[in-house]
């Protein structure tokens, strides 16, 4: 059963490291936040990238994720604004390198982030909720899945983009069979894709003979703004509005609501 009527909670997994999926987590929110929809980003990564390239210091990470998951806090107490309107985020400091044996040592291994949401209904004043993910499918990201309406998977355009996936699709089966069998996939997104490069079309090629309609029209380019923005603590989108990187996130913000509004659609026919 999908936890909130009105709420879309998404995880963006791969635990493939270094594909984008912090970058499309963070870009992707703030597109939304700019239409009005109301976002929480949770950063389910000890790394605590999202919460950087959200501009959230490290000492504001005291209350986060970890805290939360432990019940050490409350959802208000670990909930951030950032400095964009509609757009909040839940940071995750290092502690949260300890939650995947501490979460192996609970009864609710992989539901425990579930039974959190469902018990907290206020939750459902977000339009969306965006979880990023680790490097990794362990109990964080079971976690993430276990708790999510749909997933979202970002694919590098580079040789070795589909090593690997068919363990995350088994992954994804399990779940829906064991966990969450309400679990979509929300699409595939290559990201890094390099006009000059034929290796980017070859890929491209490949991964829309695989996934076919699962996979997203948009294309996110390589782009050095994309990469620098984090350094200041700003999405893309408030970096450079007009480079590249911004654009396409701004559209596939747009594809995302399209494709959610026919699947809707769709279902009421
Ligand atoms: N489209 C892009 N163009 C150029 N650089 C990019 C692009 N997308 C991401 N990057 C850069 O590539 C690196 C990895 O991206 P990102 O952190 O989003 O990946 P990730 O999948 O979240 O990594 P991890 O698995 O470590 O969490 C970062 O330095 C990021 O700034
Ligand atoms: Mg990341």
């Amino acid at each position: 059963m999908t936890i909130f009527q009105n709420t879309k909670i998404i995880s963006i997994t791969n635990q493939k490291g270094g594909v984008g999926k912090t970058t499309t987590a963070i870009n992707l929110a703030t597109a939304l936040a700019t239409i009005d929809k109301k976002v929480l980003v949770i950063d389910f990564d000890p790394q605590g990238n999202a919460s950087t390239g959200l501009g959230i210091e490290q000492n504001e990470r005291n209350e986060d994720i970890y805290s939360l998951l432990f019940e050490k806090n409350t959802f208000k107490e670990v909930i951030k604004q950032t400095k964009i309107k509609n757009l909040d985020v839940i940071p995750a400091s290092i502690d949260l390198s300890a939650a995947e044996i501490d979460l192996a040592n609970m009864e609710e291994k992989t539901l425990k982030l579930r039974y959190l949401f469902q018990k907290n209904q206020f939750l459902s004043e977000y339009d969306y909720i965006l979880i990023d993910c680790p490097p990794a499918l362990g109990f964080l990201t079971l976690n993430a899945l276990g708790a999510s309406d749909s997933v979202m998977i970002p694919l590098q355009c580079e040789f070795f983009a589909l090593e690997g996936v068919s363990h995350l699709m088994n992954t994804i089966q399990l779940v829906q069979q064991n966990i969450n069998n309400e679990l979509e996939i929300e699409g595939v997104l290559l990201t890094m894709y390099d006009r000059r490069n034929k290796l980017s079309e070859l890929v491209e090629k490949d991964v829309r003979n695989c996934f076919g309609e699962l996979v997203f029209n948009t294309l996110i380019p390589r782009n050095v703004r994309i990469s620098e923005a984090p350094s200041h603590g700003k999405p893309v989108i408030l970096y450079d509005l007009d480079c590249m990187g911004s654009q396409a996130y701004i559209n596939l913000a747009a594809e995302f609501i399209t494709r959610n509004e026919n699947k809707n659609l769709k279902k009421v026919a």
